[in-house]
């Protein structure tokens, strides 16, 4: 798709003046390395942007999977049902940013504070739930508008169901995408299911639900009471939720591994990765890493309906540049990754900041301003996408320092940031938006070319050109060429 044969019959002038600056400052890309990745440090690493997508955190879905995986083995179950229920625990979350828009603005709250806090919330009991929804929704309002927003949110009728159908669908598709087990998607989209019949999104009934996602029902709640209460606030729930929310014979397995110490101790430090049945270790090829990074580009844009494809695109124009500018494969690869991965960061921030239609105030353009910060943190966990972590969290960047959030310089960055840096901007320009049109290409490069070449660079600007011009050849052309 990226450019037509006939386009490089044309000898390109740009590609051999940047082929000394791409190597600059870059690691090499150690393919060989890449090939033996363990899937479970990958999927691992990646859980703590579902967990601050959640408002939970950082290592949720860790700990999650170490007391699901400890409840596993104390039942005994087969290598292959551990082996679907390790991904399911640690992709639980999948669809967390699929509602997230929707709910924001339905309780008038910040996605992220309501999500936490209503994992504490016992939804059986009818008072719990509407004083919490007194306290969460319109945080800060009179009581007035506490009840207005309530009231809106009881003419959507079933919005509780809906938000978790969302949710739970989503999560299912990520891991279908990921070409993980069925078993895994379907603990996924179950894991809201309660044993007594009043869980959601289907009310299914004691062993209607798969016997995984019972696990995640207990597992994810006993690590959020544990977190927050200790082994004593997850014990009393157990019990209290034991035929209600959870099946009995799951409880009595938890229960059995509440005093040993050794276990608790290592929440502190989770390793996932001695939790997965070594017979069934799943590998991350290459083919598997880039589904991994569009996979999460796809959580990532669904965040917010303004970003519908922006991850997604902006890795695109970024390989259609790179493509202009000769890089090799390997650097296109690693180029491709960071686009489709840059916005992970923005999953920390509130949707009532992200969707705002109105001006920020300064404390919220601060808070926009460190989800390149968050992208850096998360990237750097997972061992096979560290290489790109710095290049995906200096697409704000600008070469005079007026960038943001370290105010880099033009020694500071390399050719890569520099496409990523064009290709984000030109992606935003040329998106729909719900209160303007895409722009046309022509007129986002005049826009981008307001700050080049002070801000943005100019063989990038350049290349950006010539890519656009490529994709904008008639089909027909491209196959008399061919
Ligand atoms: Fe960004
Ligand atoms: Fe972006």
């Amino acid at each position: 798709m990226f450019g037509s044969p006939r386009a490089w019959e044309t000898p390109n002038p740009l590609a051999g003046r940047v082929a000394a600056r791409l190597k600059c400052r870059r690691p090499e890309v150690d393919t060989a390395d890449m090939q033996e990745i363990a899937l479970s440090d990958v999927i691992g690493a990646l859980s703590h942007a579902l967990d601050i997508a959640e408002g939970q955190p950082q290592g949720h879905a860790v700990r999650s999977c170490l007391i699901g995986m400890r409840i596993a083995a104390e039942l005994d179950l087969s290598a292959e049902q551990r082996s679907d229920l390790f991904y399911a625990l640690l992709l639980k979350d999948a669809g967390c940013s699929a509602n997230a828009n929707r709910m924001s603005i339905l309780f008038d709250a910040d996605d992220r504070e309501a999500k936490a806090t209503s994992k504490l919330i016992d939804w059986s009991d009818r008072r719990s739930a509407f004083l919490w929804s007194l306290r969460t929704v319109a945080p800060g309002a009179g009581l007035r508008r506490k009840i207005e927003v309530l009231r809106g949110i009881s003419d959507e009728g079933d919005v509780t169901r809906r938000f978790m159908e969302a949710r739970c669908d989503r999560g299912a598709e990520i891991a279908r995408m990921l070409f993980l087990s069925e078993g895994t998607a379907t603990a996924i989209r179950s894991l809201d299911e309660h044993w007594d019949g009043k869980g959601m999104p289907d009310g299914l009934l004691g062993e209607e639900i798969p016997l995984p996602a019972r696990i995640l029902c207990l597992a994810q709640t006993m690590e959020v009471f544990y977190a927050t209460g200790g082994i004593r606030a997850a014990r009393k729930v157990a019990k209290q939720r034991r035929g209600r929310w959870f099946d009995p014979t799951l409880v009595d397995a938890f229960l059995n591994f509440t005093d040993d110490r050794e276990f608790w101790a290592s929440m502190e430090t989770p390793d996932v990765s001695e939790w997965e049945p070594q017979d069934l270790a799943l590998i991350g090829d290459d083919a598997r890493l880039d589904r991994i990074a569009e996979a999460f580009a796809r959580v990532i844009d669904a965040k917010s309906p303004f970003t519908a494809r922006h991850s997604e695109r902006v890795a695109e124009i970024a390989d259609g540049i790179a493509d202009v500018l000769g890089f090799d494969a390997g650097e296109r690869r690693v180029l491709r990754r960071a686009g489709l991965l840059h916005d992970i960061g923005k999953l920390a921030v509130s949707n009532r900041i992200l969707d705002k239609p109105g001006k920020l105030t300064d404390e919220e353009f601060e808070a926009v301003q460190t989800h390149p910060v968050h992208t850096l943190r998360i990237l750097e966990r997972a061992p096979c996408f560290a290489e790109l972590a710095e290049l995906a969290a200096n697409h704000h960047e600008k070469l005079d320092g007026s960038g943001y959030p370290r105010s880099l310089t033009a020694a500071e960055l390399d050719l890569p940031m520099r496409v990523l840096a064009v290709a984000d901007i030109f992606e935003a320009l040329t998106a729909d938006r719900p209160y303007r049109g895409p722009l046309p290409a022509q007129e986002a490069l005049a826009i981008i070319d307001r700050d080049v070449p002070h801000k943005l660079d100019a063989e990038v600007r350049r290349a950006l050109a010539i890519h656009i011009a490529r994709e904008s050849e008639p089909a027909s052309q491209s196959a008399v060429a061919a």
